[in-house]
């Protein structure tokens, strides 16, 4: 079916956004329109956290089974945001976590350049990677930065300390909320070419063992909580 002003090109089977061919013909174009009204708006006159008064969860896609796998063992997400001049600001986030099945969130501890980037264009990209079994997801959405002293900070930090620990957690000035409002799955190109899951994971865990030096191999326990 051709939508008006929409990219007709095939999407990737694995690609869910928020709007679903099981929704009625009817929301699936006028909630595009809805979709890019809400980027531009988001982008130029709403703060970020107008979007969800807006659509509340309307415009929200749920991750799979597979997206949630990935994004929890992974932990971290390298966030993208656009600059004041339009060129992309990519920086890694090692405290993602799943706050549920269509949000992300991280800790942010050094992170200037994309909490002055989210205050002025919310949308933001995170992909994260399994390296060893060469695939990823990549979720999009308006994000919003909560401080340390608004209530909503206190709500959201409980799964962080558990996960790393109250030292790290005290040095988060805030925590971002991303809304995924599209998400989609990546496989390496090596697949395409009839690599199987189980050898790429043992041929890239040989490749990153070898990296390490002899002196970082772990001792027993020690397990800490780090990013
Ligand atoms: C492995 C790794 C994990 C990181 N995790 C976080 C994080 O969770 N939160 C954070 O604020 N900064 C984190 N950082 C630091 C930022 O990525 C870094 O300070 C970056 O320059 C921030 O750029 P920005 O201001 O453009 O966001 C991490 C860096 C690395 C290398």
């Amino acid at each position: 079916m051709r939508l008006p002003g929409h990219d007709n090109r095939q999407q990737p089977t694995d690609r869910v956004t928020s709007l679903s061919p099981g929704l009625p013909l009817y929301f699936m174009y006028n909630g595009r329109r809805a979709c890019r009204w809400a980027d531009t708006l988001s982008a130029r006159y709403i703060r970020p956290t107008s979007l969800s008064k807006l659509y509340g969860d309307a415009l929200l896609v749920k991750l799979t089974a597979e997206m949630r796998r990935i994004i929890e063992e992974q932990k971290i997400g390298y966030v993208a945001t656009v600059a004041p001049d339009g060129t992309p600001n990519l920086s890694p986030k090692g405290t993602c976590l799943l706050l549920d099945d269509s949000h992300i969130m991280f800790g942010e501890i050094r992170s200037p350049n994309t909490v002055k980037n989210i205050a002025e264009r919310p949308i933001v990209e995170v992909n994260f990677v399994d390296i060893f079994s060469r695939k990823g997801v990549r979720c999009k959405g308006p994000a919003r930065f909560i401080r340390h002293d608004d209530d909503e900070f206190d709500k959201l930090l409980p799964p962080f300390r558990i996960e790393w620990g109250d030292d790290l957690c005290s040095l988060f000035h805030g925590i971002v909320v991303i809304d995924i409002e599209s998400a989609s799955n990546m496989v390496s190109p090596a697949y395409d070419i009839g690599s199987k899951e189980p050898d790429l994971r043992q041929r890239w865990l040989k490749y990153f063992s070898n990296l390490q030096p002899e002196s970082s191999k772990p001792a027993r326990g020690s397990d800490e909580n780090t990013i």
